[in-house]
């Protein structure tokens, strides 16, 4: 018995010598220590020996399995750094590689020319608003002092849903809204879509527009070109011209055109003002009182000051852009030269 049990023990130990990975490893083990493994079938063998011989049966079964475990134990150990080291080895990042270029968008650039005409006009204590794409022709028309059926309807060729509801033709129809709401002193600006029927190489069905209303006691039209002038040259540069030309709104009276010098040629002439050196850019005028009246305000102790700026030109202005088209097309070639 003892001799089997000093060669079983030799040769588990040879077998642990010869290990290679985990997996063989506790094969052994099994081979070893598991219910039929043969330390475990020397200790069940223990009845057959002599009683005397017992004891020192049982305690060379003691210490060879304890041999067995403590070289067990030593390959496990082995084998656990060697897998370490190896994933060390695998996942070990380089931080001096250079790391991928990621692409860097860039504002559209008729949010460019908000943000920056929004930014203008909150510094001289505007606050910005915004109304319904999807307008009553009351608030777009009517409430604008053009009646149904007037011939000043014809300046804008509205997109009609019914006889009532329409897309809104100008941001005007958010001065009237804010009116009811407000009581004056106010200042607002209302930038966002508007829609006619109109489509060239400068008109789009659908385009921007920037509404600016004040109303306060003693508002004159000195205040309106002060205002105008300050925003023009902050816009496009302090050395650019204003002009103010007569024209005709009905919500206004009286009703001025706005142009400025040429940003590109600074009054010279060049392509892009198509040679007159000046830029037509705005609508503008002093509130009609009746337009007053009509929202609830007392035009005998309040006037006003509103103007109207159309976006898609300012932003073709300022980026050098030819077709309005481009503006809507969603063509990323466009838009990655915005960065
Ligand atoms: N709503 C006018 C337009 O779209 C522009 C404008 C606004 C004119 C405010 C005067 C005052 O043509």
């Amino acid at each position: 018995m003892i001799e089997e049990l000093l060669k079983i023990k030799e040769e588990l130990l040879g077998d642990i010598k010869k290990l290679t990975n985990l997996k063989e490893l506790n094969e052994v083990r099994i081979k070893a220590f598991g219910k039929a493994g043969a330390i475990s079938n020397l200790s069940k063998g223990m009845r057959d020996v002599a009683p005397e011989d017992r004891p020192k049966f049982g305690a060379l079964i003691n210490i060879a399995r304890s041999e067995i475990e403590r070289e067990l134990e030593l390959k496990n150990k082995e084998f656990e750094e060697a897998e370490l080291n190896k994933r060390l080895q695998e996942e070990k990042v380089d931080i001096t590689e250079p790391s991928k270029a990621c692409e860097i968008g860039a504002l559209h650039p008729i949010s460019d020319v908000i943000d920056r005409l929004t930014d203008i006009c909150v510094d001289m204590g505007f606050s910005v608003v915004e109304g319904p794409e999807i307008e009553s022709d009351y608030y777009n028309f009517e409430a604008m002092n053009i009646p149904k059926n007037h011939p000043s309807r014809d300046m804008q060729d509205t997109f009609f849903i019914t006889d009532e509801i329409l897309l809104r033709s100008q941001t005007s129809a958010v001065q009237a809204r804010e009116m009811e709401k407000r009581k004056p002193p106010f200042k607002i600006v209302c930038p966002g879509k508007t829609y006619r029927n109109d489509s060239d190489a400068t008109h789009s069905p659908i385009f921007n527009q920037l509404e600016g209303l004040v109303v306060d006691e003693n508002i004159s039209m000195a205040d309106l070109k002060s205002m105008l002038t300050i925003l023009m040259k902050r816009l496009y540069g302090e050395d650019t011209k204003i002009r103010f030309r007569p024209s005709f709104f009905p919500f206004t009276e009286p009703s001025i055109e706005v142009d400025v010098s040429c940003p590109n040629c600074h009054g010279k002439g060049c392509n892009i003002c198509k040679g007159s050196g000046m830029l037509e850019l705005l609508g503008a005028g002093v509130v009609n009182p009746k337009v007053l009246e009509m929202s609830g305000i007392d035009s005998k102790k309040y006037r006003g000051f509103a103007f109207g700026f159309g976006l898609d030109r300012t932003a073709m202005i300022l980026n050098s852009i030819g077709n309005i088209r481009s503006l809507y097309r969603n063509d990323k070639r466009f838009l990655e030269q915005m960065r």
